[in-house]
């Protein structure tokens, strides 16, 4: 029987002590949450992923009278990534709220992807929480054994 612990790095910033991409991909993911469409739970969500050619792609939420087929801003941008963006690899993600599970598990997949460490930001009123992977978000996520 062994013991083992999880450790998880991140960083905690100032909005306004961001660099010049982290700064603008926070940007981008708020105005996105402007295009929410969510009359059910009033809550929008903005995101922006940044591709490795520099591109930065936005979702936001997009609720439905039949609450299970709203999607996650999270969701709804990936899937426009991959389906647009079929060869690109994602490098970095920033979210106006900290990711659902299904949501998690979906980053997790483009992480897979990519073939290297997805950059997340979660963004909050006056700061940001900056992970290195979607695995510190999601340890133990599916298919990770
Ligand atoms: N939502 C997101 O867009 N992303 C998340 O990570 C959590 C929740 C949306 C779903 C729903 O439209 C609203 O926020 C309230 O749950």
């Amino acid at each position: 029987m062994n013991r083992h612990s999880l450790n998880i790095d991140y960083i905690q910033s100032p909005k306004d002590h961001l660099d010049r991409t982290d700064a603008l991909l926070v940007v981008k993911a708020t105005e996105a949450a402007q295009n929410a469409y969510a009359p059910y739970s009033q809550f929008k969500v903005g995101a922006a992923v940044l591709l490795d050619n520099g591109h930065i792609l936005t979702g936001s939420n997009q609720e439905n009278a039949s609450f299970p087929a709203g999607i996650c801003a999270e969701r709804s941008v990936i899937a426009y990534t991959h389906a647009n963006y079929p060869t690109s690899k994602i490098s970095a993600v920033a979210i106006t709220a900290s990711p659902c599970g299904i949501c998690r598990q979906v980053l997790l997949e483009s992480e897979k992807r990519a073939g290297s460490p997805i950059r997340v930001l979660l963004i909050n009123e006056n700061e940001v929480h900056i992970f290195k992977s979607v695995k510190d978000l999601i340890p133990f996520g599916f298919d990770s054994f």
